[in-house]
């Protein structure tokens, strides 16, 4: 199946928005935001450039989820493995993420989004940037169009750790460890499992982004580097969606 829409005086962006199926959009859409610093490094200039230019993608994949009717979206910001990184570079997306939250949470409030976080809250994360994750979350706590996740010192895997001590330490017995309670004690239990995760920046892995969750998601991978993502690129991810054949491991349709 190929993505063409053709020839029309519409935007490109209504025209790949009207070749979608309106009855099957993703619920839940995930994504690994990856490709800044080579988006930056292609142009000579410094990674942290790249991170900054990934803000407008963010906001132009938050308004295509908007208008396609996605009703929650998880983005990959910081990873529990991206500490590995030169301190000046973490000490940017630390002080960065926080100014994003400052800028955009009113704006975002009024889009009716309400933006929670996931990860751990451990002590790395600067008080400053935790302050800023919790006032905005409050904020916007009512607001029901669409659930706006940061995975921010996200690992998949400390998610399960986290849900197994919670397990344990709630003395539940090893015959009720079920699937079911892990679920229940994951960071976000109330959120439904991701329809449809996209990675950018021609990598293919997970690099550890929401394990449990994606058991049967569906993956796109597009070379598209993080800042140059736009709605559009929303809209191809989603049409190639709708041509999989979700079987969960029963036999096809
Ligand atoms: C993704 O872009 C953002 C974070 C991991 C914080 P990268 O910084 O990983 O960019 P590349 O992969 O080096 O191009
Ligand atoms: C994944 O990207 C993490 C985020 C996008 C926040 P990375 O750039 O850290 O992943 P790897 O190291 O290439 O697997
Ligand atoms: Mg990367």
């Amino acid at each position: 199946m190929s993505f063409d829409p053709g020839p029309s005086d519409e935007s490109e962006e209504s025209r790949t928005l009207s070749l979608l199926d309106r009855n099957r959009i993703p619920v839940h859409v995930g994504c690994v935001m990856d490709g800044n610093g080579r988006w930056a490094q292609k142009r000579g200039l410094p990674r942290t450039d790249g991170h900054a230019a990934g803000e407008a993608a963010l906001m132009d994949t938050v308004e295509g989820c908007l208008d396609a009717g996605v009703r929650w979206l998880t983005v990959y910001a910081f990873s529990t493995e991206n500490w590995r990184r030169p301190a000046d570079e973490v000490r940017f997306l630390m002080h960065f993420n926080e100014s994003l939250l400052t800028r955009r949470r009113d704006e975002l409030d009024k889009k009716d989004v309400r933006i929670c976080f996931s990860g751990r809250r451990d002590w790395r994360v600067p008080r400053r940037v935790m302050r800023r994750m919790d006032e905005s979350a409050e904020q916007t706590k009512r607001n029901d169009r669409l659930t706006l996740t940061i995975a921010f010192n996200y690992g998949g895997r400390a998610e399960i750790v986290d849900a197994v001590r919670a397990l344990v330490q709630n003395g539940v017995k090893p015959q009720d460890v079920s699937e079911k309670a892990i679920s229940k004690h994951l960071y976000h239990p109330e959120a439904p499992d991701p329809d449809l995760v996209i990675r950018t920046s021609g990598e293919y892995r997970i690099s550890n982004f929401l394990l449990w969750e994606i058991a049967y998601s569906e993956l796109v991978f597009t070379d598209v580097l993080w800042p140059d993502f736009r709605r559009e690129d929303l809209y191809k991810a989603i049409y190639e969606f709708q041509g999989r054949n979700r079987r969960y491991g029963k036999l096809g349709s």
